[in-house]
């Protein structure tokens, strides 16, 4: 592992906060940085030490706050600068790390650097963005901005039409508009860069989680400019911020962790087949049992392998861009699944609300640019006040409506109920705290994972313990050999692991881990 990985990080639990919908104080409808403040002391007893939290900068909102009008000002809807020191000197003080979402690859049209850059005459933002030299030519493999400016030429976008690509220069020059990483536009990008990461830290942040990090040169295929871009700013980091930790998304741990990243996300996206685990039609953690998770540990080990000893890899509960889990899971496949996620080595990520199996909102208009995604961003259900205690603003102003079934799951009654998900993950989750094996630097082997099979099963290690964990989502009893002496079970959801004459067997729907 790179030594300079923040100790923190070997023990982190994230939690994901979409700021807008955790916690509202002052009844608008939308949350704030005073909701989350309130709130520290929920996450810390649930166990997580880590937060992460949705871009909070001022922006149009047009793609939720990913479409960055000023990086350096919190959007005054959530608080001001000063809120936001206060969340990070309230998060040190109860022990636990905070990041923030960095949005390194397109801003918002109503940026100053877009608004000076569409300008016909030359100025220190003409090469901020990537623009061909005439109207008449589109930049090719991505959508553009045209028509909109004096200055001649089209704008490349990066994501959605209002989120004009910031220059970094292209790998491969095919054409004259082009720059290289090195010409001075793209190297003015970086540096700017650099100053909105160190104007965070130093107002105490501990890192960041970079949105769509591996987007930012063109023409690189194969990532190698992407990559060396990385290297240079965690040069600077390794000189002025040593401790700041970078969390990737990027979905190729292969490449990102070359980079410098010292973790990267298994996505809903790219090639780690994350998708198999919980969404898609017959999930491996749905009790069908039709699942397969041989293809996900292939590629699994394949990005271990490439990527040990230089840093992690994340499994997310779920984010803001995904259907949440209990769209596919009910409450039951959720416990075995927060087992695996619990178990698994890199930091893991639970997205606020998962802990207590937040449905997916369905049939909502999309609001800030989430369109199918706005399911998964509905207001936190807290207890049985009004809106669920997520604010006092009158259910119209919400800004995304809430799950109203009558039977929604709620932290209040999560907390009542003696064998709810909320119990079991703050359990896990302990368990992991208690076993240096289980965390994010423990080794993992897989003992057992057969196509179209159950259970499935790893051993967790580090110097000084191995620990077996055995999962099976389908309801029905499973076996596999392992010729192994049974040890002591601290862990058990659905009923006891039998060990005898070199089988191991696990009734359905259940979780066991053993000490070996
Ligand atoms: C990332 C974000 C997503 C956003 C997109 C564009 O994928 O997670 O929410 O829309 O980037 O910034
Ligand atoms: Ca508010």
């Amino acid at each position: 592992m790179k030594s300079n990985m923040a100790k923190w990080l070997d023990n982190a639990i994230f939690y994901e906060i979409y700021p807008q919908s955790f916690q509202d104080t002052n009844a608008d409808g939308i949350g704030d940085f005073q909701g989350i403040i309130s709130r520290l002391d929920y996450i810390k007893d649930l166990g997580c030490n880590a937060l992460w939290i949705n871009p909070c900068f001022v922006s149009p909102f047009g793609d939720a706050g990913y479409d960055v009008a000023d990086y350096y000002t919190i959007a005054p809807r959530y608080g001001t600068n000063e809120d936001a020191k206060q969340l990070f000197e309230e998060v040190h003080k109860r022990g636990m790390h905070i990041l923030l979402d960095l949005v390194p690859g397109h801003t918002s049209v109503e940026h100053k650097w877009f608004k000076e850059s569409m300008k016909a005459k030359e100025n220190e933002f003409t090469d901020r963005y990537v623009w061909t030299n005439s109207i008449w030519e589109a930049p090719e493999d991505m959508a553009s901005i045209r028509g909109v400016s004096d200055r001649d030429g089209s704008c490349a976008v990066n994501f959605f039409s209002m989120q004009p690509a910031l220059n970094y220069g292209y790998y491969r020059i095919d054409k004259a508009w082009q720059q290289p990483v090195d010409a001075p536009g793209p190297v003015a990008t970086l540096e700017a860069l650099k100053d909105i990461m160190q104007f965070w830290l130093n107002m105490g942040c501990d890192g960041f989680r970079v949105d769509m990090a591996g987007s930012l040169v063109k023409n690189d295929e194969d990532g190698k400019g992407t990559i060396e871009l990385w290297k240079k700013i965690r040069k600077f980091l390794d000189e002025e911020f040593p401790d700041a930790a970078m969390v990737s998304e990027w979905g190729e741990p292969d490449k990102s962790l070359q980079g410098g990243f010292h973790m990267d996300f298994l996505l809903h996206f790219g090639p780690s087949h994350y998708n198999d685990l919980f969404r898609c039609e017959e999930p491996y953690f749905s009790g069908r049992g039709k699942g397969d998770i041989s293809q996900f540990v292939e590629k699994y080990l394949e990005s271990y392998e490439k990527s040990e000893k230089k840093g992690l890899m994340c499994i997310p509960s779920g984010n803001h861009d995904m259907d949440r889990l209990a769209r596919t899971l009910s409450q039951e496949e959720m416990k075995v699944a927060f087992a695996f996620l619990l178990s698994m080595p890199g930091a893991p990520f639970i997205y606020y609300g998962d802990e207590i199996g937040m449905r997916y909102v369905e049939n909502l208009t999309s609001v800030e640019g989430g369109y199918s995604r706005t399911g998964s961003r509905s207001p936190m259900q807290w207890d049985d006040g009004v809106n669920a205690g997520f604010s006092t603003a009158s259910k119209e102003k919400l800004y995304i409506r809430q799950d109203e079934s009558s039977d929604r799951p709620t932290v209040k009654k999560q907390m009542e109920e003696k064998d709810s998900l909320y119990h079991e993950i703050k359990k896990l989750i302990r368990l992991r705290q208690e076993h240096k094996a289980l965390q994010s630097k423990g080794e993992i082997e897989f003992v057992y994972a057969k196509k179209n099979a159950y259970p499935f099963a790893y051993v967790r290690s580090c110097e000084e313990e191995k620990i077996l964990v055995v999962i099976n989502p389908s309801d029905r009893e499973e076996s596999f050999e392992y010729d192994v002496n049974a040890g002591q079970t601290i862990y058990t959801l659905g009923g006891e692991i039998k060990m005898e004459t070199g089988r191991v067997t696990i009734p359905g729907g259940s979780a066991g881990f053993v000490v070996l």
